[in-house]
């Protein structure tokens, strides 16, 4: 796979749309919003580890034309690297040290599911979300039961805690520190894509944040939180601190702001500025992240604080992005709760 330069992505990939008399805030906006993939199939991802997930989807694609292989094996190779410590195997643990998993998987026609929550010693959680979707009549299964699930299916049962996720989970009971929340412990991967005929597809994975209480599950296997797919309108992925995700069904809200005409880079902060309003505290407290896909092959993503890298991969193209971000500044909240519209 060629990769452009981010230079040759502004130039080649997408379709400028700014007029030759435009301020350079105009056509820095107007290129924002035409991000638009001009060959299928389209695999959008978050942060950087998402390129090689996407290139990984990308070579499956090409085997057989399932979007659905595709996305599942972009996820797995990003769940097989154990240098990776918020994904799969070799992700930090709970509290209690064990490593618990959470992932979904969602399927365009037909609205297809499948998710785990709090697997354990399963290194795929993503292939079994997919299992869940196509061999049982549920959508979820979680703890004990979807451990079971998996190895009545043949997923092999393995430690997940790596040496140094245990030598650096010690240390931190030694600290006796509490739970931090912040950008270094919440490093999701969700993986969204549209084939050539239009079909959507998407997939999340986690291990979640760093030493949680045992038996917290985030918005990762949650659908309509850290995923959902609409195969009328878009995909759209989230990553971050989960909690402050689901009590919004991010996701979901992405996808219905497209519905309403939004790009899906707007959608995103859009959904960022609802969120905000609603919680009440400073953005940047936040820490949450969403990638978006629409049906026509425009993508985009707005991230808290400084944003977050997102990667995108098409025919001939495959680079790192830098979302929008969205500060207290730039949404122009003070005190949160009030109507949207006195904000703008
Ligand atoms: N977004 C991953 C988590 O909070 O678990």
């Amino acid at each position: 796979m060629k990769h452009c330069s981010r230079r040759g992505f502004l130039s080649k990939g997408m379709m400028a749309v700014a007029g030759g008399a435009a301020s350079h805030t105009m056509k820095t906006q107007a290129q924002s919003h035409a991000h638009v993939a001009p060959a299928r199939p389209v695999f959008v991802s978050t942060w950087g580890f998402g390129k090689p997930a996407n290139e990984a989807s990308m070579r499956q694609y090409k085997k057989n034309g399932s979007l659905l292989d595709a996305v599942e094996a972009g996820i797995r190779l990003t769940e097989a690297d154990k240098s990776n410590a918020s994904v799969g195997a070799g992700g930090k643990p709970a509290a209690n040290g064990k490593v618990q998993l959470d992932a979904c998987i969602m399927f365009g026609p037909g609205s297809k599911a499948g998710s785990v929550g709090g697997i354990e010693d399963i290194a795929h959680p993503i292939s079994v979300a997919r299992a869940v979707m196509e061999k049982t009549p549920h959508v979820m299964l979680v703890g004990k039961g979807a451990k079971a699930f998996a190895l009545d299916q043949g997923f092999a049962s393995e430690n997940l805690l790596t040496a140094q996720q245990r030598q650096e989970w010690r240390a931190w009971k030694r600290s006796r520190k509490k739970l931090e929340v912040g950008e270094k412990n919440h490093d999701t991967i969700a993986l969204i894509g549209i084939a050539e005929d239009g079909t959507l597809a998407g997939g999340c994975s986690t291990s979640g944040l760093a030493y949680k209480m045992a038996g917290r599950v985030g918005d990762s296997p949650i659908l309509g939180s850290g995923l959902y797919v609409d195969n009328e309108i878009g995909a759209a992925g989230a990553t971050g601190v989960g909690e402050n995700v689901m009590r919004f069904c991010g996701s979901f809200m992405v996808v219905e702001y497209m519905r309403q005409g939004l790009s899906p880079e707007e959608a995103c902060a859009e959904t960022l500025r609802r969120i905000a309003r609603l919680d009440g505290r400073p953005v940047d407290e936040l820490h949450i992240n969403f990638i978006a896909l629409n049906k026509k092959g425009q993508f985009g993503a707005a991230g808290t604080g400084k944003g977050f890298p997102y990667a995108v991969a098409y025919p001939e193209f495959s680079d790192v992005l830098q979302s929008k971000s969205l500060s207290q500044k730039s949404i122009g909240i003070e005190g949160g709760n009030a109507p949207i519209e006195e904000q703008q």
